[in-house]
C-alpha cells in the first residue's frame, strides 16, 4: 500500500528498535483483575482535559510529515478527530500550515514544536500558534538530537533525500499510492518553515536537520517560553518522575509521558513502565497524557488506571489515513471508542474516574 520508505518512516524506531518493542510488549505484563457485578449498563468515557469536553481519552498525537501518507493529511486527521469528540496535535513538521490547520473547528487543538537552536523560530511558532488560536502548547523534549533511525538511513529517506534506483524503483510500485498523491507529491515539505515566502521542501538543502535542535536545552528556555505562551504548556517526552516533578512545579500545565515511540532514544524505558513513576511524581497537581505502543482499548484502560488522564496515538492513525484518508482514521478511533466502552463493561466500570489500581492483579514483589 505504502512505499517502502514512507512506510519505514513511520513504522521504524532507533537503531535496534527495542524500545519501540518494548512499548508495546510492556502491557503484556499489566493484567487486570475485572468486577462484572459492580455493574455497568450505561457506560461514560467523556472526560475534561485542560477545560476542553472530550468524548473519548484517546487523542491524535503529532505526527510530522502526515500528508505523505494521504494528501492534506493533517487536516483530514484532524477533521476525523473533530467527528469523534477527540483532541488534535500538529507536529512541527506539519505539510500544511498551522494556520492552514486552524481552518478546522476542533477543540482542544495542540501545536507541537522544539526548542530550536534558533530561539527565535521557537517564539515565532509560538507566537504564530497564539494568533491562529491554538489551545495548547506541546513542547517536545526528546528531540535534542536526530533520533538514529537506522532504516530510513537505509531507505535513503533522509532530509535531503538520497534515493537511489532501488528506492526511486520502490515508489514506483506502489501506483495506489503514487496516484493517490500525484497533485500533492511537488507540495510535500515543511509548512511551518516557510519564511520570507521561501518554502523547505524535502529535497531543501537550507534543511538541516542536526542544526534544528539544541542539545543545551534546560529548565531555562522552558521557563522562556512560559513568558511567551500564556495557555495551557505541555511537555512531551517526559519518562523520568523528577522531570515531572520539575514540571509541576514550574508552571508547566501537562505531561506527556512518552518516549517519542522508539525513535529516539533506544534504551529508554517504555511509556506505559515509566508512566506510574511520573504520576505519583506529578501526584495530581497536572493531568498526566502518555503515548506509546497503546494499540487496543485495553491498552488505553491500562494506561488510565495506571494514572493517565489521556492517551495519544501516532502510528495508528497514520495507518488508518493510509488506507482511507480522514474515513480511515475515524475508523482507527471508532475501534479504540467501542474497545474501550467493551472494556469499561467487562470490567464493572461506568465512568473513567473509576478505573483504578484495585482492578490490577498485583504480582509478589521478588
Ligand atoms: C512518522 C512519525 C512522525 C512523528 N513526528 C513527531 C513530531 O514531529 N513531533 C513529536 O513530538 N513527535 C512525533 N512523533 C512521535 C509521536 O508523537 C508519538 O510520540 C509516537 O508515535 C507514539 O507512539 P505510537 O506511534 O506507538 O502511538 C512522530 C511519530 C511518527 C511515527
Amino acid at each position: 500500500m505504502l512505499p517502502k520508505a514512507v512506510f519505514d518512516l513511520a513504522d521504524g524506531g532507533a537503531e535496534n528498535e527495542w524500545t519501540l518493542r518494548r512499548n508495546e510488549s510492556a502491557f503484556d505484563d499489566i493484567t487486570l483483575l475485572p468486577k462484572p457485578l459492580d455493574g455497568a449498563a450505561d457506560r461514560d468515557q467523556s472526560l475534561t482535559l485542560l477545560g476542553h469536553q472530550l468524548a473519548t481519552p484517546v487523542m491524535i498525537g503529532p505526527t510530522g510529515l502526515s500528508g505523505l501518507f494521504w494528501p492534506d493529511g493533517e487536516r483530514c486527521a484532524a477533521r476525523a478527530a473533530a467527528s469523534a469528540g477527540a483532541g488534535f496535535c500538529l507536529s512541527h513538521a506539519s505539510v500544511c500550515t498551522l494556520e492552514d490547520l486552524a481552518e478546522v473547528p476542533i477543540a482542544p487543538r495542540f501545536m507541537q514544536l522544539f526548542i530550536f537552536t534558533d530561539r527565535g523560530f521557537t517564539r515565532e511558532l509560538a507566537e504564530r500558534a497564539a494568533s491562529a488560536g491554538y489551545h495548547g502548547l506541546v513542547l517536545t523534549i526528546d528531540n535534542q538530537f536526530p533520533g538514529n533511525r537506522e532504516r530510513d538511513l537505509r531507505n535513503g529517506f533522509t532530509i535531503p533525500p538520497r534515493l537511489g534506483p532501488a528506492q526511486v524503483a520502490g515508489l514506483a510500485m506502489k501506483p495506489g499510492w503514487l496516484w493517490r498523491m500525484r497533485n500533492a507529491l511537488s507540495g510535500i515539505g515543511f509548512g511551518n518553515y516557510v519564511r520570507d515566502g521561501v518554502k523547505i521542501d524535502l529535497a531543501s538543502r537550507e534543511m538541516h536537520v542536526a542544526d534544528l535542535f539544541d542539545p543545551g536545552m534546560n529548565w531555562k528556555d522552558v521557563e522562556d517560553l512560559r513568558g511567551i505562551w500564556k495557555g495551557p504548556l505541555i511537555l512531551k517526552g517526559v519518562l523520568h518522575p523528577d522531570e515531572a516533578r520539575m514540571a509541576a512545579e514550574n508552571g508547566v500545565d501537562a505531561v506527556i509521558v512518552s518516549n517519542h515511540g522508539g525513535r529516539q532514544l533506544d534504551g529508554a524505558a517504555s511509556a506505559i513502565e515509566a508512566l506510574p513513576g511520573v504520576a505519583a511524581a506529578v501526584d495530581g497537581r497536572v493531568p498526566v497524557l502518555i503515548d506509546g505502543g497503546l494499540r487496543r482499548g485495553v491498552d488505553v484502560v491500562r494506561a488510565l488506571i495506571l494514572g493517565a488522564t489521556a492517551c495519544l496515538i501516532g502510528r495508528p492513525q497514520l495507518w488508518g489515513l493510509s488506507v482511507a484518508g480522514e474515513a480511515g482514521v475515524g475508523r482507527i478511533l471508532e475501534i479504540y471508542r467501542s474497545e474501550i466502552d467493551r472494556v469499561m463493561g467487562l470490567c464493572g466500570v461506568t465512568r473513567l474516574a473509576d478505573l483504578g489500581p484495585d482492578l490490577l492483579l498485583k504480582r509478589p514483589s521478588n
